[in-house]
């Protein structure tokens, strides 16, 4: 009896020690309804000035950019490797974000078993709240060319820094999150081991990418398949986070209100080519050879048979006894690019009826 009590007195004054946070499935994309609710980009990169055009969904149905692979039952997100492109023109490729999103509270997990590499792509799995920067950027997977490694990032107002992390990495290359400082770089954290990106991130059979949007901090923990844990393993649909261990990226609050800096998340997969972060021909030399826009993007595609995502689910989870999904909702078969259009239209055709 008094022990008991003891207990509950303990659990009251030092939740962060004793609360091991549980959270609960809410949401899956996966198998043969994993396109239904993302909205395709529908135009060309005017976002990072790469040398792409994120197709709609139509396009990427009819032109395999974007499909469930029979086979596997997994979600395959391309790079046209099949067409021949000529001097002046882009790329095909894909950029989708989730119609729905997810607020302070909810955890991510995406399983993949391949992410696109190669000289001239630079692929990202990331999320942000609608108005950019407010609402902030949490960038969970991204690299580019033929870089080794996974580097993870958050972007924000100013005033976010990433200050005392408890993580396994220990390769810190900035420490602060805001937009307007370093041109940009984010507060971002690299993965050293080599299983994290690229070739050998396939070979290994990829792996497990958590995403935590707590309000304590921001968490990523990448295990590769063969390590992970027994509590993700199979359909889970509870875990506690107590059982994941130590993150490879964290960011707590102390130096980043989350409450304040983020806002619910929309999340992204897309595929540039070249563009701001991989196209400098500085940042490109590093670990390419050539002009990235000439002798990459240009041409039959054979630069690009590494680049796509291979994704067997993404799983959306809620603290336990919540619901942190914003819905929203997809465009129906064309790109929301189309779907403002059509409102426009809609709302011009209303203004014209009221006169
Ligand atoms: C982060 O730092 C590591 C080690 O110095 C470096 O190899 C890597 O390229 C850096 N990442 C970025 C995005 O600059
Ligand atoms: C996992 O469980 C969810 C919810 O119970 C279900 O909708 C989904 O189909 C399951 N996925 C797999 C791969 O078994
Ligand atoms: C495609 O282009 C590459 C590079 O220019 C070349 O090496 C390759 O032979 C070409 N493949 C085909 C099928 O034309
Ligand atoms: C394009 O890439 C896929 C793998 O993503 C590969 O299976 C296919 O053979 C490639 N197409 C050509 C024409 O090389």
């Amino acid at each position: 009896m008094l022990s008991s009590l003891s207990f509950v007195l303990l659990s009251v004054v030092f939740p962060s020690v004793l609360a091991a946070t549980t959270y609960d499935m809410v949401k899956e994309y996966s198998g043969s309804t994993f396109f239904d609710d993302w909205n395709f980009y529908g135009k060309f990169d005017d976002l990072t000035h790469g040398d792409a055009i994120f197709v709609t969904k139509n396009v990427a149905r009819s032109s395999k950019l974007a499909y469930v692979d029979p086979t596997t039952n997994h979600a395959i997100i391309k790079v046209d490797n099949t067409s021949k492109v000529v001097f002046n023109d882009k790329r095909n490729t894909v950029r989708i974000a989730s119609a729905d999103a997810f607020d302070v509270g909810s955890v991510w997990i995406a399983d993949m078993y391949h992410v696109p590499f190669g000289c001239s792509v630079w692929p990202a799995f990331w999320s942000q709240a609608p108005n950019w920067p407010k609402g902030g950027e949490i960038d969970t997977f991204e690299h580019w060319n033929m870089e080794l490694h996974n580097q993870m990032t958050l972007h924000t107002e100013p005033g976010c820094t990433q200050a005392s992390p408890l993580q396994t990495s220990t390769v810190v290359n900035s420490t602060n999150c805001a937009f307007n400082a370093n041109s940009n770089a984010g507060c971002s954290v690299m993965d050293p081991r080599d299983s994290s990106y690229g070739a050998k991130f396939a070979t290994a059979q990829g792996g497990v990418f958590v995403t935590e949007f707590a309000a304590s901090g921001i968490s990523v923990w990448f295990f590769p398949r063969s390590s992970i844990p027994s509590s993700l393993q199979g359909n889970a649909s509870s875990f506690s986070i107590a059982d994941l261990g130590t993150p490879t990226a964290n960011w707590p609050a102390a130096g980043c209100a989350v409450d304040t800096f983020f806002k619910a998340q929309h999340l992204i997969f897309d595929i540039t080519l070249c563009g701001d972060a991989a196209g400098p021909p500085a940042v490109f030399a590093q670990t390419c050879s050539g002009v990235c826009y000439a002798n990459y993007v240009v041409g039959n595609g054979s630069a690009y048979n590494d680049a796509y995502f291979d994704v067997a689910s993404v799983r959306i989870y809620s603290v336990t006894g919540t619901n942190t999904v914003r819905l929203g909702s997809a465009a129906l078969g064309t790109s929301a690019s189309a779907w403002a259009w059509a409102a426009a239209v809609l709302g011009g055709a209303f203004t014209l009826l009221a006169l």
